[in-house]
């Protein structure tokens, strides 16, 4: 993700965006009008608990505590279903729209949304058109984290645990695992990974279709592993929900290597304390969800966003990641954003008192 100038919460806006503020559909909505309601659309459940447990509360909050209505569905993962809420969503009135993209889904629910004047928010993931290789923004803005470093930590983090183990990493057996490449975010994860993993040498051992499944990914990896004649020295995993597939076929034929993931969810958290997965990254939800809350409240109230950055050409607000190792854990709890009796149970519980979590 190449920015014009990047700062770690960058705000940006182009021209063309201004002129969609404080536009809404007619009608009212009981209590709250039309101009008052942030419609959101969440992707699923199964790819990350982190949209159920992460960004919901924190996008409600934020909204409610600023005196406006969020109006919170999610998709679970069905395309129909996402483009149903839309039209639900906007029978009942949006004065915006949040909308984290699943396959493709969001591109129709944005072009009938700006055909109203309601300006769209991209929430997480991109929401484009145009090639994968130089895509364009169709939302009005973009708010996420720096994908690209998201994918560096993870990179990192399998290039330091090779390392660890002491395994040279331009020999070394490496497989790539990766995210949906119907998520924009997958392509930016990859080639951040890529690029510090290439520059270490390491080439790609394997690289099945990518995919935001733990029991897909589980299937995928073992056919991988037998490819290579059931020697890994290192997966290269998107997220902790795909890490804990692979961790499983690890754990199943007796292996301990180096694994990468995101979300610092408690299942991935676990792992990055049992030692099964090297690191986490966290992308405090809080962060994206202010973030985005903040401009849709200037959006809704009819004000005019200023911002500095863009990306594929619209308005880019971006926050930045953090790698989570074993050491780090009790950070996410401080945060708020994972608890130690969820983390902290069965065999975990030895490594808590390693770590100091609490
Ligand atoms: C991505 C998101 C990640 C990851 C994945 C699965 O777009 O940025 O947090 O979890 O979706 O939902």
């Amino acid at each position: 993700m190449k920015l014009k100038s990047w700062i770690p919460i960058a705000v940006v806006v182009s021209a063309s965006a201004l002129a969609l503020s404080g536009c809404s559909s007619g009608g009212s909505t009981g209590g709250a009008t039309t101009a008052s309601r942030a419609c959101v659309i969440l992707p699923d459940s199964a790819s990350s608990p982190r949209w159920e447990n992460g960004d919901r509360p924190a996008l409600t909050k934020a909204f409610t505590d600023a005196g406006f209505q969020a109006d919170v569905q999610n998709a679970q993962g069905d395309t129909n279903k996402y483009a149903t809420i839309a039209d639900q969503e906007l029978t009942k009135g949006c004065g915006v729209m949040i909308l984290v993209d699943y396959n493709g889904a969001a591109v129709a629910v944005t072009q009938k949304a700006q055909k109203q004047g309601i300006p769209v928010i991209a929430y997480d993931r991109p929401i484009t058109t145009g090639s994968k290789d130089s895509p364009s923004m169709l939302a009005d803005y973009y708010v996420s984290f720096d994908n690209e470093k998201v994918g560096e930590l993870e990179g990192q983090s399998v290039v330091d645990g090779l390392k660890t183990a002491g395994k040279d990493a331009a020999t070394a057996t490496v497989v790539y695992m990766g995210g949906d490449p119907a998520d924009g975010n997958a392509k930016l994860f990859h080639d951040g990974a890529a690029k510090v993993m290439t520059a270490a040498g390491i080439k790609p051992a394997a690289e099945p279709t990518g995919v935001w499944d733990g029991d897909k990914t589980a299937t995928n990896f073992e056919q991988a592993l037998t490819s290579l004649g059931g020697k890994v020295d290192a997966v290269w995993v998107a997220n902790d929900t795909n890490a804990a597939g692979v961790i499983t076929v690890l754990d199943k034929n007796g292996l301990k290597v180096p694994v990468s993931g995101q979300d610092a969810s408690t299942a991935g958290l676990q792992n990055v304390l049992l030692g099964k997965q090297t690191a986490t990254v966290y992308k405090p939800f809080k962060l994206e969800a202010d973030a985005a809350s903040k401009l849709a409240i200037q959006l809704l109230k009819g004000q005019k966003p200023s911002v500095s950055t863009s990306l594929y050409g619209k308005p880019f607000i971006a926050t930045t990641p953090i790698l989570v190792t074993p050491d780090k854990v009790q950070s996410v709890v401080d945060a708020g954003d994972a608890k130690a009796s969820d983390i902290c149970t069965g065999a975990v519980a030895a490594a808590c008192t390693q770590y100091g979590v609490k």
